[in-house]
Order: C-alpha cells, then sequence, then structure tokens
C-alpha cells in the first residue's frame, strides 16, 4: 500500500487524484490520505506530486512510519477526492 506522507501537509496540490485508477485519495482539511484497502500499489501517483509527499509503505522515511496509521484512520472519515483542486500554496 502506498501512503501520503507530511509533504502534502499544507500543501494539496492534488496531482495525484488525476492519475488514481481506484479512486482512492481522501480529503483532510490539510492533506490527502490514501485508503489501504482500496490502493493497488500502481504507482501512478508517485512521480505525479511536486513535494514528493507519496510513498509505498516499506519506503517510508522513519520519521514518517506513523503515516501509516493516519492514512488508515483518517480516510475513513473523509470524502473521496478525485478532480484536481488549486493548492493551499501559491504554485
Ligand atoms: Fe498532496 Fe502531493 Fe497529492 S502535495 S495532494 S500528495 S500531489
Amino acid at each position: 500500500m502506498h501512503v501520503v506522507a507530511e509533504p502534502c501537509s499544507g500543501c494539496k496540490y492534488t496531482d495525484c487524484v488525476v492519475v488514481c485508477p481506484v479512486e482512492c485519495f481522501y480529503e483532510g482539511e490539510q492533506m490527502l490520505y490514501i485508503h489501504p484497502e482500496e490502493c493497488i500499489d500502481c504507482e501512478a501517483c508517485v512521480p505525479e506530486c511536486p513535494v514528493e509527499a507519496i510513498f509505498h509503505e516499506d519506503n517510508l522515511p522513519d520519521e514518517w512510519k506513523n503515516y501509516i496509521e493516519i492514512n488508515a484512520t483518517e480516510s475513513e472519515k473523509c470524502e473521496v477526492i478525485t478532480e484536481k483542486q488549486d493548492p493551499l500554496v501559491d504554485e
């Protein structure tokens, strides 16, 4: 499974959601989350993120390991997002 980590927080470029073939991104206020049971590990989103926020769980830097749990719990609470939006930061 893939995980959205800290660089997305306060960014939300949303380039990732457009390429996801299974629509497994969910939108929180500050960042997006991947639903762990929906992600098929296609990796399409990984190169799309301008701030390199998306990792395979096995490649997550140690300081962001907690995002595995955060993605799992927060994706359950949020609405699915499938269309690009304006980011929270200036492009
Ligand atoms: Fe976040 Fe990168 Fe997607 S900043 S919204 S993971 S393109």
